[in-house]
């Protein structure tokens, strides 16, 4: 590690006090919009969440379901309208601006789906990545060098892209830079928000497979959010699966994919048989309802093969199948018979 990494782990250890066993806790995280005419867009509807510390947690949901969302209000870029970011401990939306930005932004980070729209064109690769630690005021010139040096070395760059722009390097360089500079401050908490869907397909592995390998490097928590379960369930500890800013499903990835419960999971998963080694398909109806009006209750039950007259109630309460595995439905699919839980 060199002093600067140093100096930054050191300085956010002071923020451990009370964290319990989770590094991260949503508490009924709710988000809404403001729209025209008064309406609003119901993204995000009282949802909850942990990640622990060296976890990795995939969120996944067909577009617009809430995704980005969730991982801007989880990183402080939006104020929820209502529940709780709790990390460490520290309800983050109760601390003063200050703090989110000096403190809790040295903690947490965030890679976004594009790399070309998040770095700045202008900049030098080496300028991108000491930038943060300008920023927070962290090491002297030489510490810098040598932090840019070693984050070059951690996503696999050569050292001569330092002297680069981003238009001189290919998109999956691009994400690797933009890797780099989430890690600069050595964050314990790291979202990527689809970090593969902008680039080749011949490349979105190798991200994928980079970001497996930070993750086992530095015992990073990460968040990783995709439309696509197959993408990301080799790589994470648990899933949760979102519909219309709800959280309907969620479990260790293994149990999600072998004893899936609820339909959209289970129509989900029919696009992945890979995963799944069933020849299932299922293709759903319709698209997803506008979330200016969501349904009442169950969000899924205007596309649901099962939906009787309760699913238009309350929103489905949480069912326990098994340990960690929660299903919000009135009328659960059967497990798949092809993975019959071990007696
Ligand atoms: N700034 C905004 N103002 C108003 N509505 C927004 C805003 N950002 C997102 N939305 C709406 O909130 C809902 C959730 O959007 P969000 O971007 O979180 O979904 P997503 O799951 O990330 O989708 P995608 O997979 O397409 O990235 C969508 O209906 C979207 O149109
Ligand atoms: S609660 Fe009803 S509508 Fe919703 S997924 Fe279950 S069966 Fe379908
Ligand atoms: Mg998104």
């Amino acid at each position: 590690m060199t002093g600067v990494a140093a100096a930054v782990s050191t300085g956010a250890g002071a923020q451990q006090a009370d964290a319990g066993n989770d590094l991260l806790r949503l508490e009924n995280l709710t988000h809404r919009y403001r729209a025209p005419r008064r309406q609003k867009v119901h993204a995000v509807e009282d949802l909850s969440l942990t990640v622990a510390p060296g976890e990795a947690l995939g969120l996944v949901g067909e577009s617009g379901c809430g995704k980005s969302t969730v991982a801007r209000c989880v990183v402080g870029l939006i104020r929820p309208t209502a529940g709780q970011v709790v990390f460490e401990g520290t309800d983050v939306w109760k601390q003063p601006a200050e703090w989110r930005r000096r403190t809790f932004a040295r903690r947490v980070a965030i890679v976004f789906q594009d790399p070309t729209s998040s770095l700045n064109p202008r900049l030098k690769v080496r300028e991108t990545l000491a930038d943060p630690l300008i920023i927070h005021g962290v090491g002297d010139r030489a510490a810098r060098n040598a932090r840019v040096r070693e984050l070059l070395d951690m996503v696999h760059l050569p050292r001569d892209a330092a002297d680069k722009r981003p238009e001189e390097l290919s998109g999956g360089q691009r994400q690797r830079v933009a890797i780099a500079r989430a890690l600069s401050l050595d964050p314990s908490l790291l979202v990527a928000d689809e970090p593969t869907s902008a680039l080749d397909v011949s490349v979105q592995n190798q991200i994928l497979n980079l970001m497996a390998e930070l993750r086992d490097i530095l015992n990073l928590s990460v968040i990783l959010i995709s439309h696509n379960i197959q993408a990301v369930s080799w790589l994470v500890d648990r899933v949760a699966v979102m519909y219309l800013g709800r959280k309907v499903e969620e479990g260790p990835v293994a149990e999600v994919r072998d004893h899936r419960r609820h339909p959209y999971t289970r129509a989900l998963l029919s696009a992945s048989p890979m995963i799944t080694k069933t020849s299932e398909r299922i293709i759903l109806e319709g698209t997803l309802p506008n979330p200016r009006h969501p349904p009442s209750g169950c969000p899924f039950r205007t596309r649901c093969w099962k939906q009787e007259g309760v699913c238009a109630g309350e929103f489905p309460p949480a069912d326990l199948p098994a340990e960690g595995h929660e299903v919000h439905c009135y009328f659960p699919e059967d497990p798949n018979p092809l993975q019959a839980r071990e007696a």
